[in-house]
């Protein structure tokens, strides 16, 4: 653990003196203005509660184009006033960060000066769209510290877009416009989503390796059985402990394992657009490469649905017993195994 930082004491102390200015600013309020204080507070409330009770799900993600929030005054302006009310414990003033509450994170909050987050629909390092910051500050991010922030006025959430990419000014005045990652369209609904999941463990396990990074979820011999149906050769040789995830650094230099899908939370959700989304973006900043273009269409949705199929595990008496049968499995002889296909053909 490391020692806190004269920095962040520094955080502290000004957000300690914060709350000392707005429990006096508190005690101002006369006890003769009490009645109408109460039912100015009601009032405001209740149009919390219509502002933000009738927000859309299906906010259209085309509706934003890049950079269209103006960086005018007004804008920049809500949003830092939104952001040091919600933002700042976690990603710090300057948005690199370092809040208060950083320390104790894991994952940690992103740093906002690079421009690159790690959830958006462009090839992985591109900088975000809009749609992409709000999708995240909307939703969240399952199984970390960052909250869905569902109930903010649309006004707030484009307040919050425009500061978050304010800390990194430089780099979205400078790129130029790229490609958004659109999703193509599912060949596999509505008629064969099992079939998508059997071709999306051969495809995972044999032929774009997921599983050099992610741990497999077949016995080695199970493994050697599909890719060789699938496409002819069987794989034999595998890595030291194909059922751990890979560590990898990230550039932010965090330590990071490729998740195990059997026990770790889709940050995304479980839904099969947001793991398909994932997939063929990539992760910025981290190893997870972007799959567009390497692999056709067919295939990227057959291994969204394959991944999914496992994530839906977490948790059952399934999840168990497959993990039970991985570590317990026979040992695999890839002499044998080689021999017996070789005597076949
Ligand atoms: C309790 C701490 C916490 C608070 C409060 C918080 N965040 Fe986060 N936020 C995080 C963490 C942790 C991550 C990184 C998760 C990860 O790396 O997987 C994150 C990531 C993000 C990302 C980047 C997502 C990506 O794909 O890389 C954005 C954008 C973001 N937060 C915006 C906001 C905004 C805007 C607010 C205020 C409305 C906010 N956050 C409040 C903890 C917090
Ligand atoms: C070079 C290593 C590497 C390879 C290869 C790799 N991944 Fe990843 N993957 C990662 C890392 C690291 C993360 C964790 C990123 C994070 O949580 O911030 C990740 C995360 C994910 C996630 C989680 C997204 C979420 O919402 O939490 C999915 C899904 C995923 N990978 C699918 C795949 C699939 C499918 C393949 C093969 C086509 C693949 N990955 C290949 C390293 C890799």
């Amino acid at each position: 653990m490391r020692s806190t930082s004269s920095r962040e004491v520094e955080a502290i102390g000004s957000e300690r003196r914060r709350d000392v200015r707005q429990r006096s600013y508190g005690r101002l309020v006369h006890p003769m203005h009490r009645m109408q204080w109460m039912s100015w507070l009601v009032a405001v409330s209740l149009l919390m509660w219509v502002a933000t009770g009738c927000e859309r799900e299906d906010w259209k993600p085309d509706r934003l184009a890049y950079r269209s929030y103006s960086t005018e005054d007004a804008t920049i302006k809500h949003g830092r006033q939104a952001y040091k009310t919600y933002c700042v414990g976690c990603h710090g003033e300057a948005g690199d960060g370092t809040g208060p509450a950083a320390r104790f994170l894991e994952p940690k909050p992103r740093d906002f000066t690079s421009g690159v987050i790690k959830f958006a629909a462009v090839e992985a390092g591109q900088l975000p769209h809009n749609e992409d910051l709000e999708r995240v500050i909307r939703r969240g991010l399952h199984g970390t510290s960052m909250p869905a922030w569902r109930f903010l006025p649309e006004e707030t959430l484009g307040g919050l877009v425009a500061y978050v990419k304010s800390f990194a000014a430089d780099e979205f005045a400078n790129d130029e416009p790229h490609a958004r990652i659109v999703a193509a369209e599912d060949p596999w609904a509505g008629w064969g989503e099992k079939k998508a999941v059997r071709k999306g463990a051969a495809i995972y396990h044999a032929l774009a390796l997921c599983s050099n990074c992610h741990p497999s979820y077949l016995t080695k011999q199970e493994v050697f059985d599909l890719s060789k149906a699938e496409y002819g050769s069987g794989t034999t040789s595998f890595r030291e402990d194909p059922y751990a995830g890979v560590v990898t650094s990230t550039d932010w230099g965090d330590e990071l394992a490729a998740p195990d899908f059997l026990t770790a939370v889709l940050k995304n959700g479980t839904g099969i657009e947001d793991v398909y989304r994932v997939i063929v973006s990539g992760i910025g900043g981290t190893a997870m490469p972007t799959w567009r273009g390497a692999l056709p269409e067919e295939q990227l949705w057959a291994l969204a649905y394959y991944v999914q199929s496992i994530a839906l595990l977490r948790g059952t008496t399934e999840a168990k017993e497959l993990a039970a049968k991985l570590a317990s499995q026979a040992p695999f002889d890839p002499v044998k195994a080689k021999a017996a296909l070789e005597g076949e053909s």
